[in-house]
Formats: C-alpha cells, structure tokens, sequence
C-alpha cells in the first residue's frame, strides 16, 4: 500500500536535512510517495506567496506533511507560516519527545524520557492581538486561553499516556499569578485528570518546572502545559539530551498533522552540510508512528541510536566531523 505525504524542504539548513531524511526513508521502503510543496521564503521567491494555496490544498489532501524549518523574521517582517499552519489545519497539539541518547555531548546521557504535550493553537504565544503604540512606548498583546483548548489538550495528554504505557502527567502552569488564563487551564486539567485515574497526575509552576528540570528531569514523564511554557521548556528539554539537533516534534491535529524538527533554519550553518539530520528524522519515526507503522518507527529509533554508539560520521554538534549526508547514511546501513 503506498500513502502519500506532503514534503516542504524549507529554508536555511531545510533543504539539507529534508534530503537526507528523505535517503533514509526512502532505504526503508516504506510504500511512501513524496508530494512536494514550498512554503515560507522559497515559496515566497518562487510562487510571490509565503504559503501558497497549493501547499494548503496538498497538506488538506494528503492529510499528513513532513516538514523543514522556515524563517521568521525577528522583532519585524512577516509573521510566522508555522504558526500560521498550526492555526489553519487546528493542529492543536504539540508533541515533543525528549530523550537521552548515547555520545551526545549532554548533561544527561542517560534517565531522560519524558514528552512536552503543547497546547498549540492559543494563548500568549499566537500573537493575537499585537500592537505597539504611535509614540512606541506601549505594547499590547490579547491571551486567550479557553476551556476547550485546554480540556482538548489536556486529554490528549492523558490519552498519550495511556497509549505509550506512560504512568504520570505533570500540569505545567503559572496559575498563581495568572489567575484568569493559567487558571482556567489548571482547572480544566484538574477536571480532565479525574476521568484518568490509572495515571498519575501532578501540578508544578513553570519556573519551579525549569529548574526541577535541569536538576531532576528523571521525575517527568509527560509535561501538559500551554503554548510559550510549552515552547520554551521542550528546547530547555532538547538542551537536556543533546541539543536541537536531537529534538523531534509532531503537530496533531483532526485532520492533519505536520511532523518536523524542534530547530530552526540555522542560518549560521546553512549550505556546509553541517547540520544534523536527527531532529527531523526523529520526527519522520514520530509520523510513521502515525500512520500505524510503530515497527518501522522503532527501526528507525534503533538505527539512529546505534550509529550515535558506534560514533559513525556524526556531524559537528555531536563532536563528529561527518556532515548531513554521510551522517544519514550511516543510520541507513543500520536498518
Ligand atoms: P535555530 O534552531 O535555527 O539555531 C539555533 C542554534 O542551533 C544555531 O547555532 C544552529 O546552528 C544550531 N542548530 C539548529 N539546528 C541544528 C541542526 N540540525 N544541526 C546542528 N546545529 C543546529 O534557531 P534560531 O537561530 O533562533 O532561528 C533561525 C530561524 O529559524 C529563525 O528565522 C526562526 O524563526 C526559525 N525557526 C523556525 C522553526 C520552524 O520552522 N519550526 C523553529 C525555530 C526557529
């Protein structure tokens, strides 16, 4: 049976890391078709649009996208197409993986397995609402967090527990001092937890939640929290384990779902064929899971596991001077 997927190769490092993700799969004969579609700056060069229709109308079609990072410009400029994914398709969940892998210049080599479930679609981080004052003196910014979003989330959470055999939720907030938003989402989770009493269930404020992570990160298991908490502690969790370069992320959402690295475009390194490939091929394993192909997931874990054990053609950022290509290669002759 093939299933086919839309591919968007992205910008900076994008394109590299897509081609090398793509080498593996495609080793794997997988029964994978590749729809290819631009969006962000290439898009924006090639087609006058930095999300084009037909890259909706692809995603909306093939219900599933593997995707490279796209810029955003900082402080100015257009706003965010990942965001503007994330909102078009309701990808309302945000799922990323964090765990320790072998030869990684990390703090924690071992003991980290935990997963950030972010809420993805509202709050702080959408950026509704922005607006800066003529004089410039005065910033605004709505945050809206409602009980659907984060009883959405919330359960998605509980149910990923379920399904994984995963044994504790930790609820991640700022309640006590954000009454209103933080607060309907603590208690729309302390609501949703009761229908899940087979799993554990813990609350922690987002600063306490940061250092606990850097002194014990081997007391999480899943971490539910809203969309800034989220996005700033799962690259706290990937710094954890190895860096970006080790950080995969899946958005859910009913109708699509869009797997990708946690990184950027890493302009610094883009076009050297140094980066790293295993972000996104993590995410690639996160899709396969997806559709109902666990076993080939787990191949590809393994093979990337043990070519970080056997220290074969790792690129830069791990100590290695292999680059993007030979380093996927090596995974490849491993599965
Ligand atoms: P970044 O993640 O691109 O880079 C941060 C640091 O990590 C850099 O030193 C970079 O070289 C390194 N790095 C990142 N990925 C790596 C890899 N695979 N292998 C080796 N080293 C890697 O973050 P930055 O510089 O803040 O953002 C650059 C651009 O990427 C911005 O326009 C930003 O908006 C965009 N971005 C896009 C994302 C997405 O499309 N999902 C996510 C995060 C940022």
């Amino acid at each position: 049976m093939t299933q086919t997927i839309t591919v968007i190769r992205g910008d900076g490092i994008g394109p590299e890391i897509m081609d090398a993700a793509l080498y593996v799969l495609d080793t794997m004969q997988l029964g994978l078709q590749y729809e290819f579609a631009d969006a962000g700056l290439v898009a924006l060069e090639k087609q006058g649009e930095l999300l084009p229709q037909s890259t909706m109308d692809s995603i909306r079609k093939t219900r599933v996208a593997l995707k490279s990072p796209l810029t955003t410009p900082v402080g100015e400029g257009f706003s965010s197409i990942n965001v503007e994914l994330r909102k078009r398709f309701d990808l309302y969940a945000n799922v990323r993986p964090a765990k320790s892998f072998p030869n990684t210049k990390s703090r924690f080599p071992t003991g980290v397995d935990l997963i950030t479930v972010r809420e993805n679609t509202e709050g702080a981080y959408i950026g509704e609402g922005q607006s800066l004052s003529e004089d410039g003196e005065t910033a605004l910014l709505t945050q809206r967090v409602t009980r659907r979003g984060s009883e959405r989330i919330v359960r998605y959470a509980f149910e990923l527990a379920r399904k994984t055999g995963r044994k504790k939720v930790t609820v991640v907030h700022k309640a006590n001092i954000l009454k209103s938003t933080s607060g309907l989402f603590l208690k729309t989770a302390r609501a949703v937890a009761t229908d899940y009493p087979d799993i554990e269930c813990n609350e922690m404020i987002v600063d306490n939640t940061c250092m606990q992570l850097v002194m014990r990160p081997e007391q999480f298991d899943i971490i539910v929290t809203t969309n800034l908490f989220g996005d700033i502690i799962s690259d706290l969790c990937a710094g954890l384990v190895g860096g970006l370069g080790l950080a995969p992320g899946a958005n859910i959402g009913t109708d699509a779902a869009i797997f990708e690295a946690v990184h950027g475009t890493a302009p610094d390194i883009a076009g050297q064929g140094k980066a790293n490939p295993c972000a996104l091929l993590l995410g690639a394993a996160q899709m396969l899971d997806h559709l109902g192909m666990p076993d080939k997931a787990t191949r590809l874990r393994d093979a990337i596991v043990a070519t970080l054990e056997a220290k074969d053609s790792l690129t830069p950022d791990l100590g290695g001077t292999g680059n993007t290509m030979a380093f996927a290669k090596a995974i490849a002759s491993r599965i």
